[in-house]
């Protein structure tokens, strides 16, 4: 059996900078991941067969759970066929949430199976499938923090930040990411900004907070809880939302805006790898 861990996505900012003609946006994004995140297991197994566990299994979608299985296709078609596997997916991100869960989950299935082919986890073909499954699935394959354009898949690794304390915030609405970018008001409001790390979070935004925010209006109370809390260094939304995130200053003060959040809201702690 072989395990993979399918780390959640935060984006700390995402500029969007113009409507393509393919229906796409042309973005600039800080990607970034977090200890905290699904497992997928796979296994060889007589039948092929994805099985889904875990606080969110029951939740999922069929278009989510399809990008797993949708992984295991494009895999096998670049390097021929697995033979029958059982599929194991401990769901731990909330769906549609703006984490990445889906591309993670497609990422770990990616990474999963070239380890049992012996394949190199920066095998340039690896990349090509993951761009040919979504968006975000490159920058999941690279599981590190990094500067993405274009669809989000032209990505630069940039250092720092590893082991900043991080509350991530949910409110419970599940937000439809093309509905979020088609809400986008079209207008640049500028590229991300230079300069070390810390400079490109500070002064960086989510231009998908204000569509994000006419269709989840609770986005607005989960931030401004979060940019009220002892300690904190920024709140922001992370991808089309609805997931908030902030950064701390200590673990302690993180721990304790856990502790401050509504209960009904769904709240995990950790850190920045
Ligand atoms: O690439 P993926 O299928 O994950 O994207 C989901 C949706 O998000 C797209 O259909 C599109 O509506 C929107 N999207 C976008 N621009 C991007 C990435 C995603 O408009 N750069």
């Amino acid at each position: 059996m072989i395990s993979e861990s399918a780390r959640a996505k935060l984006n700390l900012a995402l500029h969007v900078r113009a409507r393509r003609p393919d229906g796409y946006h042309e973005l600039e994004t800080l990607f970034a991941f977090v200890e905290f995140g699904d497992e997928v297991r796979v296994s060889e197994a007589e039948e092929t067969a994805l099985f889904l566990s875990g606080p969110f299994g029951s939740r999922l979608t069929l278009s989510e759970s399809n990008l797993v299985s949708h992984a295991h296709r494009e895999f096998a078609r670049t390097f021929g066929d697995t033979g029958p596997l059982r599929i194991e997916l401990v769901k731990n991100i909330p769906i549609a949430a703006g984490m990445g869960g889906g591309s993670a989950d497609a990422a770990a299935v990616l990474h999963a199976l070239a380890r049992r082919l012996g394949l190199a986890p920066d095998d340039a073909r690896l990349f090509e499938l993951a761009d040919r499954i979504g968006s975000d699935v490159p920058a999941c394959l690279l599981g590190r923090t990094a500067i993405g354009r274009g669809r989000g898949e032209q990505l630069e690794p940039i250092d720092g930040a590893a082991g900043t304390p991080v509350l991530l915030v949910n409110p419970g609405v599940e937000v439809s990411t093309r509905e979020v970018f088609a809400r986008w008001g079209g207008i640049d409001l500028g590229p991300l900004p230079e300069g070390p790390l810390e400079a490109i979070i500070r002064d960086g935004r989510n231009d998908l907070e204000p569509p994000a925010r006419a269709i989840a209006p609770v986005i607005d109370e989960v931030l401004a809880m979060l940019a009220a809390q002892p300690g904190v260094v920024l709140a922001r939304m992370s991808g089309s939302g609805a997931t908030c995130f902030a950064l701390f200053e200590s673990v302690e003060a993180r721990d304790a805006a856990a502790g401050a959040m509504r209960p009904e809201w769904w709240t995990v702690a950790t850190a920045l790898i």
